[in-house]
């Protein structure tokens, strides 16, 4: 339909996308081949199956088994943006998760420099610009992540081939049994090294959960962020501060199932609160999604119009990392 389409060429940024999960099927499937990874399945439709968080983190984890080597990551990253491109998709920071690489003997400085290759060849050839955000795996704890941390600061300062393009850091997997505010001294070398803070909160949170965070761990963003409004203290605060929420609306849905349809998703009242609650994919290839199809399916959802979606894209450039003069030309 016309929207729909028109929702699709619309400029538009993603600010919360994991590499790793922008992968499709049938490249997981020769990657797997590749690399020797015996898969339970070469069907695409039975790979992408869950039905919990956990599930889906399990399907998760066995696509970040088939990267391993540098051309992998390079094949990853430039799949990614040229699909994401194609959807209307100009600048996007997209999470990867290298802490289980890191654990099975790869280097981070190999996994940066292979990003590095595919995102600047994708850019080149679509205009799409992309950074990226390293996320500290929750399964593998704290002292994992702040090593993660310190290692990405290291390549930084020695000036390592692509390592410019992590801006940031982030956390991700599971939020059941743990106490995220011990990543603490993770982000305290972040933020002492000028990166930039989000982190995954409120799939399997609460919005006090949510509100410790902010403060121990410093955040910058939120990721999910779906109990905020459960506290008004919270909601008055990030509405004051402007700290944008990442929200991917399907994602919470068919992923982590906090509601049964897209229609039941907090994101009207969010935006609705004066909340900076954007609109992103999470993980476009294992829930069958890219960014236009998403603004596609929120605006029906909610009932609102082109004018309402390109609010969404205007607040998504604010909720960026860009700069003032990059996020000028992307107005
Ligand atoms: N890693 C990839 N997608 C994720 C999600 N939705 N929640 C937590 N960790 C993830
Ligand atoms: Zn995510």
């Amino acid at each position: 339909e016309a929207l729909a389409r028109a929702l699709d060429a619309l400029p538009k940024v993603d600010l919360h996308c994991h590499l790793e999960g922008t992968m499709q099927p049938a490249t997981v499937v020769e990657l797997a081949h590749k690399n020797g990874v015996a898969l339970p399945t070469d069907d695409p439709a039975e790979l992408y199956s869950y039905s919990s968080l956990d599930e889906f983190l399990t399907v998760f984890w066995l696509v970040q088994s088939t990267l391993v080597d540098r051309d992998d990551w390079a094949r990853l990253a430039h799949e990614a943006v040229t699909a994401s491109a194609r959807h209307g998709v100009v600048h996007q920071e997209c999470f990867f998760t290298p802490t289980r690489h890191l654990a099975s003997g790869q280097r981070l400085a190999g996994i940066v420099a292979g990003l590095d290759e595919g995102l600047s060849a994708a850019e080149t050839e679509t205009g799409t610009t992309c950074r990226l955000v390293v996320d500290m795996d929750r399964a593998f704890g704290p002292e994992a992540g702040r090593q993660l941390v310190e290692e990405l600061v290291d390549l930084r300062s020695a000036g390592s081939p692509g390592a410019e393009r992590v801006i940031g850091v982030g956390m991700d997997s599971t939020e059941l049994g743990v106490d995220s505010t011990t990543y603490a001294p993770a982000y305290d070398v972040a933020r002492a090294a000028g990166l930039r803070r989000t982190g995954h909160q409120g799939e399997n949170a609460t919005a006090r959960q949510v509100a410790k965070c902010l403060d121990a761990l410093g955040l910058e963003r939120v990721d999910h962020g779906v109990p905020v409004l459960d506290s008004a203290v919270l909601t008055a605060r990030m509405v004051d501060e402007r700290i944008p929420i990442t929200v991917c609306p399907t994602s919470n849905v068919v992923i982590a199932r906090c509601f049964d349809r897209l229609e039941d998703h907090v994101l009207p009242r969010m935006r609705a609160a004066g909340l900076l609650a954007t609109v992103n994919t999470d993980d476009p290839a294992l829930s069958d999604l890219d960014l236009g199809r998403e603004y596609a399916a929120v605006a029906e959802a909610f009932g609102w119009g082109w004018n309402q979606m390109v609010e969404i894209a205007l607040d998504g450039i604010e909720a960026s990392w860009l700069d003032d003069s990059e996020k000028a030309d992307l107005r």
